[in-house]
């Protein structure tokens, strides 16, 4: 690992429990409860309208649904935009960014996704999939991780996947995610050690690189894990996925939540369609979709089969 990891990580919190964001969401949050109320103490003039642009424009985009109580969690994230962009008013910023190509939209996206993820989050999913490895050696194995984040998702899946088919399996998994921060850092593949507490000492040493003297305290995935996931811009609401051959395993967690029931009912007719029947779906843990028996059947803990 070189000395140059550390300027790796722009000041964009890895989540939105990230101190500094806490503390302008707290400051922020202060300040919109009555939106009329302490704006001399406010950054930037904050009205109910911008909220409902940046709403409208989010939901159109992104598919994402911010509920009324996201006030002040929108004025923090689009601020930095304001900051970053020498806009005073969130009305001249929005405004511009309307008349803009895609690379300000994308900036815009960036800053109100959520991303907080972990190395084998939900292990029965791992669990689990590992188990339809061992039943499907030979592959083909089509693995899509669809909101993959920083990668932490799809090098869990890669790392479950060198583990039950060995090293040398020319297994890949495809990771993508509508924030192109996210997938940069998950291509570089570098963590912070806290990072990775809970995996064992026997992963840590099979599939990571300890950082030395300047990246002391960061982690690298070793190339064997990195080569085993393929990274892609997908925005799961757009009707261009790039699927050819019928997918065997999506994992799809903790991102429909941000989606409200028509936009999730989409999706989830989309994924019908790209994965194969047998076929497994793993959702997060506070996603369910009762409503969508026709299309998927629950198979354990927030795992669905493709009918
Ligand atoms: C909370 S993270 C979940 C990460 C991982 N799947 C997990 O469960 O740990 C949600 C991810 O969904 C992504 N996302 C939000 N809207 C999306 C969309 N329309 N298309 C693709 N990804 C989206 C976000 O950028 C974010 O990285």
């Amino acid at each position: 690992m070189n000395g140059a990891i550390g300027s790796l990580y722009p000041d964009r919190p890895d989540h939105p429990e990230d101190r500094s964001d806490t503390r302008r969401r707290r400051a922020a949050a202060r300040l919109v409860e009555d939106p009329d109320d302490g704006a001399e103490a406010r950054e930037f003039h904050w009205t109910r309208e911008d909220f409902e642009r940046i709403r409208t424009m989010i939901r159109e985009r992104a598919g994402i649904h911010l509920h009324s109580g996201k006030q002040a969690m929108a004025y923090s994230r689009v601020a930095r935009r304001l900051r970053e962009t020498g806009h005073t008013s969130f009305h001249e910023y929005l405004n511009w960014l309307e008349l803009q190509e895609d690379a300000e939209w994308q900036e815009f996206v960036n800053v109100l996704t959520t991303n907080l993820t972990a190395f084998f989050r939900e292990p029965h999913h791992f669990d689990l999939f590992a188990q339809w490895l061992s039943r499907h050696p030979q592959g083909p194995w089509n693995v899509w991780s669809c909101a993959a984040s920083t990668g932490e998702e799809p090098y869990s899946i890669a790392m479950a996947a060198q583990e039950v088919l060995g090293g040398h399996a020319s297994f890949k998994v495809l990771a993508s995610d509508i924030d192109s921060r996210v997938i940069a850092r998950a291509q570089e593949g570098v963590y912070r050690s806290d990072h990775l507490k809970g995996l064992s000492e026997e992963r840590l040493r099979r599939f990571f690189l300890r950082g030395t003297r300047t990246n002391s305290g960061l982690v690298r995935v070793r190339p064997e894990l990195r080569q085993a996931v393929e990274f892609m811009h997908i925005n799961l609401i757009d009707d261009d996925w790039p699927f050819k051959t019928p997918l065997d395993v999506v994992f799809c967690r903790n991102v429909m939540i941000y989606f409200d029931a028509p936009t999730q009912r989409r999706v989830l007719e989309r994924l019908h369609r790209v994965i194969r029947p047998g076929g497994l779906l793993f959702v997060g843990h506070a996603e369910h979709f009762s409503d969508a028996r026709d299309l998927f059947v629950l198979r354990g803990k927030t795992t669905y089969e493709r009918l």
